[in-house]
């Protein structure tokens, strides 16, 4: 596997932060936020689902996050003073049919990533890393909203390789002192305010892309899954939040790692969701009220895996990281995951 190196920026080391997956749609984000803060992000990604010209903020390294010694590469010549991990498969269907490369990308490749940090450590001190990890590790929660401290059984390889690293996470806090936050998100959505990125995924299976297409006349319809849960109007209720408060609470894990005292948890796991719930008719009708348009849709069976509800107790992120969602109110998110859209077709 090769290695290309842009624009080298060691004169700002200080500022560097090492983003894996950082070309892709959460890791951009969370570069412009890095890059508003002050940070530079130094993006690792080997372009296979992320892309170039997302790359915005600063230096891109070509590489993949299984190549151990691409990383300590980019570890050595940018001294970033934390990690933010990213690049992944995330396609729940897919993890089904392809666990191999779920654990292979996710698992093995977060293995990859540690290692790096702790070859590279110097005096014994291993810079913190924050990790992208989602609530598909509590598989089919019994209620909602969901606390960190529900059970983590999630029902697909792509849950299962996020938690695993989750495990390590912790294990390495206790053996190695790596200091470390899984960010478990809900339903991410949304794309920057500024229209400069967003998601690129020209195959969409998330709701609100897909809606999109159908508004659009790019897919003949929107088909709705399960219309006969025990919610109020009988389709799945989900947390959206938007992408660009999942960037700034990556931020203030950062920041927290990074002032983080012997008092404080090496590891710890938080939930980023608004707390609040949304159906597929509410998103639907909120898509028509913000465009104007219809999105043509029809009713379908329930789709394999999919849980009736799942919202987020987000309380210990809004304590923790002294954070709150800004953007995430289902207008925000769809005119903003509307108008970027507009400039895919
Ligand atoms: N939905 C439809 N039609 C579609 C697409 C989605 O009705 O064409 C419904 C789904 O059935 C679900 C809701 O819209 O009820 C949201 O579905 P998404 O595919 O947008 O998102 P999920 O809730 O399935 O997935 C999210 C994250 C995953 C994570 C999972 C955890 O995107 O990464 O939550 O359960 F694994």
């Amino acid at each position: 596997m090769s290695t290309q190196h842009s624009t080298p920026n060691t004169q700002h080391a200080k500022r560097n932060v090492l983003v894996t997956g950082g070309a892709g749609y959460i890791g951009s984000h969370a570069c412009q936020a890095l890059k508003a803060a002050g940070y530079t992000p130094v993006v690792f990604d080997n372009l296979t689902t992320g892309h170039r010209k997302a790359v915005q903020f600063g230096p891109l390294v070509e590489g993949d996050i299984r190549d151990g010694a691409a990383l300590k590469a980019a570890i050595e010549q940018y001294q970033p003073i934390a990690v933010m991990h990213f690049a992944a498969l995330i396609a729940v269907g897919e993890s089904v049919e392809k666990p191999a490369d779920y654990y292979h990308v996710n698992t093995l490749g977060a293995w990859q990533i540690l290692n790096a940090i702790r070859e590279t450590s110097v005096g014994g001190h291993l810079i913190p890393f924050v990790f992208s990890s989602t609530a598909a590790v509590y598989g089919i929660p019994a209620s909602s909203p969901i606390s960190e401290d529900f059970p983590h059984q999630p029902i697909n390889p792509y849950g299962q390789s996020k938690l695993m690293v989750e495990h390590m996470l912790l294990d390495y806090a206790h053996a190695y002192g790596l200091r470390s936050i899984a960010l478990r998100y809900f339903n991410a959505a949304g794309a920057s305010l500024d229209n400069s990125i967003g998601l690129e995924n020209r195959n969409p299976t998330h709701l609100i892309p897909v809606a999109l297409e159908a508004l659009l006349g790019t897919r003949p319809e929107l088909q709705i899954f399960g219309s006969d849960y025990p919610t109020p109007d009988g389709t799945a209720v989900r947390d959206y939040i938007h992408v660009a408060d999942l960037a700034t609470a990556h931020v203030a894990a950062l920041e927290h790692l990074l002032k983080a005292d012997n008092s404080t948890p090496a590891h710890m796991a938080l939930n980023l969701g608004t707390g609040q719930g949304l159906s597929v008719d509410e998103i639907t009708a909120s898509i028509e009220r913000v465009t104007g348009k219809v999105v043509p849709a029809s009713k379908h069976p329930r789709r394999a895996g999919d849980p009736p509800a799942l919202v987020a107790n987000s309380t210990k992120a809004q304590t923790v990281l002294n954070w709150k969602p800004e953007h995430s109110d289902v207008e925000t998110i769809v005119r903003t995951a509307y108008a970027w859209r507009q400039t895919l077709s």
